[in-house]
């Protein structure tokens, strides 16, 4: 399915006209606007449209019933480019090309959320996730939290000189586009412009690349990530050089999701529908070998890599900030069923429920 590409790129200028700060850790050379992008760097706490931005009004709203109807969106940032997601693919694909013993010296099976096989999670009914993960904090944490479990420090792994380089720059562009998209999206709700992105603050943001083995599991029926929704905020992908996403539409209709060279897919997680109240729901998705077969060989033929690797980045409302439907949301018909509760502690009652936390390995 092709959803509607939504360019980025008039409501950043507006943006940079109206000096809007940013809340979150955006730190890189910005090809749009010709210099270094710091968080925080100029500009003003909030600030929405005027009445005659009508084209970006449209926008806005056109990002909001995006995620509400589909639960999914893709966009164009001519911040994140297609040679800066290519750079992120090449490293992840010589990581996760490692061997097994190899990346498994660097896992740590005290922290649910660092480097883990799928194997060894007890998530989905049909057997394993054929998939590798590594996870990347994004940002800065709070220095006091009630939820430190949620922040513990990241694994360099041997071998990569480039790693942080590559992780901090990928990463910073992708939440820098996530939090463009907050913004028009709460407009488009009719919130404030910073509504979401003031929440997300010290975020436990990560970027969390995944690699699936297609030399082994390119065949139909393999998933590399069975039905679910994400239980974060906003997460946003880099285009994967390998198919085989699925969505779940809000009417029911399961689709294939195709992103267009040079855009980024984002979809709607649980705390974006807990601060809706329940009016833009999580969207349901998978991740499995149909149609991957042709790409695999044309990789094969041109010497190319068999992970399919996928740039994953989970953007987060910040642990200690309260999870309640916002404005006008609170009296959405389905409001009630999302009682006011710390994001981290949302996060924690959600993995317990999965059991992710407690897995025996
Ligand atoms: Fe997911």
């Amino acid at each position: 399915m092709e959803l509607p590409v939504i360019e980025l790129e008039p409501f950043l200028k507006w943006r940079i006209a109206q000096s809007c700060k940013s809340e979150l850790p955006t730190s890189f050379q910005c090809n749009f606007c010709n210099g270094h992008l710091e968080n925080g760097d100029v500009g003003k706490e909030d600030g929405g449209l005027d009445e005659s931005d009508s084209l970006l009004r449209e926008s806005c709203a056109r990002v909001a019933a995006c995620l509400r109807e589909t639960g999914a969106l893709v966009i164009r940032d001519p911040r994140c480019s297609t040679d800066d997601n290519d750079r992120f693919l090449d490293m992840l694909e010589r990581y996760f090309g490692q061997t097994s013993d190899l990346k498994r010296k660097e896992e740590r099976p005290e922290l649910h959320y660092q480097i883990m096989p799928e194997n060894a999670r007890p998530v989905m009914p049909t057997g394993p996730d054929r998939k590798w993960r590594y996870m990347w904090r994004i940002g800065p944490r709070p220095a006091e939290t009630r939820f430190q479990e949620l922040n513990a420090n990241p694994v360099i792994p041997e071998g990569f000189p480039e790693w942080v380089d590559v992780m901090d720059g990928w990463g910073h562009k992708m939440i820098a586009a996530v939090e463009v998209v907050a913004e028009m999206a709460a407009l488009g709700f009719g919130l404030s412009r910073t509504a979401f992105t003031s929440l997300m603050k010290q975020g436990p943001h990560l970027l969390a690349p995944t690699g699936s083995d297609l030399s082994k599991y390119a065949d139909l029926g393999n998933v590399f990530a069975g039905y679910h929704y994400d239980l974060n905020f906003l997460t946003i992908h880099g285009r994967s050089r390998f198919p085989g996403l699925f969505i779940w539409l809000k009417d029911g209709r399961k689709v294939p999701v195709r992103v267009p060279e040079g855009c980024l897919l984002l979809q709607v997680g649980k705390q974006l529908e807990w601060l809706t109240g329940g009016e833009c729901a999580a969207g349901m998705h998978e991740v499995v070998s149909d149609g991957t077969m042709k790409a695999v060989e044309a990789s094969k033929k041109a010497g190319r890599s068999l992970w399919r690797v996928s740039s994953t980045m989970f953007a987060h409302i910040a642990s200690d900030a309260i999870l309640k439907p916002l404005g006008h949301f609170v009296d959405a018909p389905a409001s009630t069923n999302y009682c006011p509760i710390y994001a981290g502690e949302y996060v924690e009652v959600e993995l317990s429920a999965i059991n992710l936390k407690n897995s025996k390995r």
